[in-house]
């Protein structure tokens, strides 16, 4: 079986006519987590792999495991896959590749009637983005014992507050089997580097290592409102300036622990967001990251020093509230160097590579051995409409993904 090669352009198809449910104007897919545009690609999803003839399974917060028997079933299956929810103005290939990857291998050991010994689960996690309910990695955080079953369901949609256990139910997906609690032989992600280092390197195959730890806050600024014409400026209590000198810090912790840390304000409310009433609320989110846990911690420090210096010359009150945190995470030894073999013995160019963004694989590598394979994007740009890869790089890493599946699925 080591010269079984996947179907690239069968993989292709898939992908681009996944992408069609929540295709936005600019070439990109909008489809938020528990959405009916989400409930739309599940179900396709379901009806590709059931077609495969998998038997699928969906769990309490919406995870969906496709299943292919194994000869053993008593072994633990070995799992591939990613997310099919995607950022407001997201692309077509962030987490939809790891999934249609892993209905790929599938497909292709089918085309060729093989057996593993371990049965294979295609997997679609809940809620990976943590656009629409926060933090991400909802679905795998609960297979993974990190979040209660009671706290994923209970995450708020970010603007309108429905919670995304009754999103899950509205679109069907509030699936009757126990979350997690099983044991996984192995946990493969596919997916595409979303930044620019295997394009500028020239290689197709990203082995990676590891992903760099996340710390997540939630900061309200509270001043006063109070009337845009007769206030002084020397009485004013404005919120959003004092957000805003917080927002520039920020941004200057991150640019102070280059090359490697990442500080990004994505989310700000202001309230009461009336273009004549001075501010009184800001509420605002920080993501800070970094591949060395220590250097979170500075710039945890940092940021708090920096929002009470900006809140105080002006009689602001600031709460800093650390919202989501993981550690870097490193994946585990014996995959990694699985997939590093599958790209030599396919003679592939690979790198190792760590993982900038974060993944179900971090919280799979909890329960599980884990470890990712990336593959180019164009310009490294991904979370954008335009996020584009091509497809001999996403059959190469199809091609790895299958070759690891099959070394560690007919394992005895
Ligand atoms: C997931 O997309 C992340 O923010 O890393
Ligand atoms: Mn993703
Ligand atoms: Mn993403």
């Amino acid at each position: 079986m080591r010269n079984l090669r996947v179907n690239g352009q069968r993989l292709w198809l898939s992908l681009m006519e996944l992408a069609q449910i929540g295709a936005t104007p600019k070439g990109g897919v909008c489809r938020l987590a528990a959405s009916d545009l989400d409930g739309e690609a599940r179900r396709l999803f379901i009806r590709w792999c059931e077609e495969a003839g998998c038997a699928v399974r969906v769990d309490r917060i919406g995870n969906i495991f496709a299943r292919r028997h194994g000869r053993d079933p008593n072994l633990p299956p070995v799992m591939a896959g990613s997310h099919l929810d995607t950022q407001p103005t997201g692309g077509k290939f962030d987490g939809a590749y790891g999934v249609m990857a892993g209905l790929e291998v599938v497909r292709s050991l089918n085309d060729v009637g093989y057996e593993t010994e371990a049965p294979i689960e295609i997997v679609a996690w809940t809620n990976e983005e943590g656009s629409r309910f926060s933090p991400a990695m909802v679905g795998s955080g609960v297979f993974a014992g990190v979040f209660e079953l009671a706290e994923g369901l209970g995450r708020p949609d970010n603007v309108t507050g429905v919670t995304l256990g009754a999103e899950l139910q509205r679109i069907g997906f509030a699936g009757p089997e126990q979350v997690g609690g099983r044991p996984v032989g192995a946990y493969f992600e596919a997916h595409i580097e979303q930044g620019p280092i295997l394009e500028a390197a020239g290689k197709p195959i990203g082995v990676v290592t590891g992903a760099q730890g996340q710390r997540w806050y939630e900061i309200t600024v509270a001043g006063q409102e109070a009337h845009a014409g007769p206030t002084p400026m020397p009485r004013r209590r404005d919120a959003l300036v004092g957000a805003a000198r917080m927002i520039d810090a920020v941004n200057r912790i991150g640019l102070a622990h280059a090359p490697y840390a990442c500080a990004t304000v994505g989310f700000v409310q202001v309230s009461p967001n009336s273009r004549n009433t001075i501010p009184g609320r800001v509420f605002f989110t920080v993501d800070f990251r970094h591949p060395e846990d220590a250097v979170l911690t500075l710039m945890d420090g940092e940021l708090r020093r920096a929002c009470e210096s900006a809140a105080a010359p002006t009689g602001l009150e600031v709460e800093v509230k650390e919202f989501w945190y993981f550690p870097p995470t490193p994946f585990d030894l014996e995959l990694v160097t699985t997939v590093r073999n599958a790209a030599e013995a396919q003679g592939y160019p690979h790198q190792d590579i760590i993982s900038g963004a974060g993944h179900d694989a971090v919280y799979m590598a909890r329960v599980a051995p884990a470890a990712m394979i990336f593959v180019p994007c164009a310009g490294g740009i991904s979370h954008n409409e335009i996020e584009d890869a091509n497809p001999e790089d996403l059959t190469a890493g199809c091609n790895v993904l299958l070759n690891a599946v099959l070394a560690i699925g007919t394992r005895r």
